[in-house]
């Protein structure tokens, strides 16, 4: 389980980009005022945070099965209900919700239609989007780049549900939800500095952590100056799109 570590990590490591992508995955699934909404798939609380300053915490619900991801949703955001749960099992009860929204979550399910249906059990709207991982144009294109350079079977992100062009609508329609529409989301990340950027790859999140974690010294060594070498001068910006799509139970 790569999303077992500490809030702090996940923040510094994707949380710098997911912060960005949450005002326009919200308004891509047409959040207002008084709608209850869930979301799924919460870690820390990137995504919850824009949900309860649109709707307050008593309108909002979050998932995870991340046990200190939801430790660190309830703590910081007090009157948002938040449940150590999976996607495919949701413990709430049909039509709850205006909407259910599950951002860079899909890739991770065990069974990404099981788990759309289940949002689409208990939501309206439901809404997902995935990091262009297939492209290379999320936020980790360089690093798996230099990955597969230094090691051709290395398991990239490349393969997951929803990572490459179209495959979350046909998620979406095999979960049986309709009135779909895809759409890309791009955020723009600026780094101040190599080191900046590097730093959060050594503290075990998510794949890309995880690969980091396994990688003998000198491999790890190798492969930070690939990536360095590989990058833009400091300052420089990292641009992430993801593949985004709502669609309403039907
Ligand atoms: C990349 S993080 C996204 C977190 C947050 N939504 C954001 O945008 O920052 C992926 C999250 O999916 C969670 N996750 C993994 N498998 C899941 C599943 N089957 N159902 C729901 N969430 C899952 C992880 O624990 C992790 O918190």
């Amino acid at each position: 389980m790569t999303f077992a570590v500490a809030a702090d990590s996940y923040d510094r490591f994707m949380g710098r980009y997911s912060t960005l992508l949450a005002p326009q995955f919200a308004d891509l699934a047409g959040v207002v005022a008084e709608q209850r909404v869930l979301d799924v798939g919460c870690g820390p609380g990137a995504l919850t945070t824009e949900l309860v300053e649109r709707l307050g915490a008593s309108n909002v619900a979050a998932v995870d099965p991340s046990e200190s991801f939801v430790a660190a949703a309830r703590e910081r955001h007090p009157g948002v209900d938040v449940q150590e749960a999976p996607a495919e099992t949701l413990p709430f009860a049909d039509g709850m919700f205006d909407a259910a929204l599950a951002q860079l979550v899909v890739h991770f399910m065990a069974d990404p239609v099981a788990g759309l249906k289940e949002m689409a059990r208990v939501g309206g709207v439901v809404a997902a989007c995935v990091w262009d991982h297939q492209g290379g144009q999320g936020p980790l294109g360089v690093f798996w780049d230099a990955v597969r350079t230094l090691d051709p079977d290395a398991r990239d992100e490349s393969d997951l549900a929803g990572a490459r062009e179209g495959h979350l609508a046909e998620l979406i329609a095999q979960a049986g939800i309709g009135e779909i529409e895809q759409t890309v989301l791009a955020v723009h990340v600026e780094h101040e500095c190599f080191e900046e950027w590097w730093e959060p790859f050594t503290l075990g999140v998510g794949p890309a952590g995880a690969h980091v974690a396994h990688l003998a010294p000198d491999d790890r060594d190798r492969l930070r100056e690939l990536c360095r070498e590989r990058l833009p001068p400091a300052p420089f910006t990292v641009t992430a799109r993801a593949w985004a799509v709502r669609g309403r139970a039907g």
